[in-house]
């Protein structure tokens, strides 16, 4: 969990790579839906666009169903899910029924302005969901994503105002999970500020005495 660019997205690709784990990004399954012009793209477009949640009953069954595919037997990556206290309590109750639980929960912390400058120069792969950044992370050729050519696009939601309104949706509504899940004893802070190797090897370490299966 984190404040809009952060880098949960793309601490969360490095462990589906190199860890194996499946992806489970909330964000990108809504925008998915969105371009596919299913009934849920149609319902939650309106929100997306202005940077509002979309109503926990969608996400909660996005989640849900999603979870209960084979791959994630392993393990999984939950990224932007939970975003409510409604939506922790519906995970919580799901995973309870199914035998499973969390083994860490991931808060990225990062001051405002370092988050303006990463969603302006964010520009993302429409076709496999790679993040770009035009100066910390450009793509090899300048606009095509380096896996499979595709025209790198900005999310429309990155515009500034609708940024600082995401902001505000994250205060409000998700800011407050951090005391749900720091009782458990696991829980870990990282500050997301320095660069994305050393955020992932404190992740990785913090997983693996957890759940002591990572590499
Ligand atoms: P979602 O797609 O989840 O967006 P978000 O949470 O706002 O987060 P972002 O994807 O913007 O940022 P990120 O933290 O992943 O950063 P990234 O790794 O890309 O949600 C979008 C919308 O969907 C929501 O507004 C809502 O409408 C809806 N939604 C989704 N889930 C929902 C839910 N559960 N309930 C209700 N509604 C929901 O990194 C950003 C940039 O920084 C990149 O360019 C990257 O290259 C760069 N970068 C990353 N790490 C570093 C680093 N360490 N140093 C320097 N640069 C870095």
């Amino acid at each position: 969990m984190g404040p809009p660019g952060a880098g949960k997205g793309t601490q969360a690709q490095i462990f589906h790579e190199r860890q194996g784990l499946p992806h489970i990004s909330t964000g990108d399954i809504l925008r998915q839906a969105v371009r596919d012009d299913t009934e849920v793209g149609r319902r939650a477009f309106a929100y997306m666009r202005e940077g509002d949640l979309v109503p926990d009953e969608i996400v909660d069954e996005i989640v849900r169903t999603r979870l209960a595919e084979p791959d994630t037997a392993g393990g999984f990556i939950l990224d932007g899910y939970p975003r409510t206290l409604s939506q922790a309590d519906a995970l919580d109750a799901w995973l309870a029924r199914a035998g499973r639980s969390l083994d860490a929960v991931v808060s990225f912390e990062i001051r405002e302005e370092a988050l303006l400058r990463r969603l302006t120069g964010r520009r993302v792969c429409p076709v496999c969901g790679s993040i770009y950044h035009l100066d910390v992370k450009p793509p090899r050729v300048p606009g095509r994503c380096d896996l499979d050519g595709a025209e790198l696009i900005q999310r429309r939601d990155d515009a500034q105002s609708t940024v600082l309104h995401r902001l505000e949706v994250f205060r409000r509504w998700t800011a407050p999970l951090v005391d749900h899940y720091r009782r458990r004893g696991i829980f870990l802070t990282v500050n997301a500020e320095r660069p994305v190797v050393d955020v992932y090897d404190e992740i990785r370490e913090f997983v693996q005495s957890r759940a002591g299966r990572v590499r």
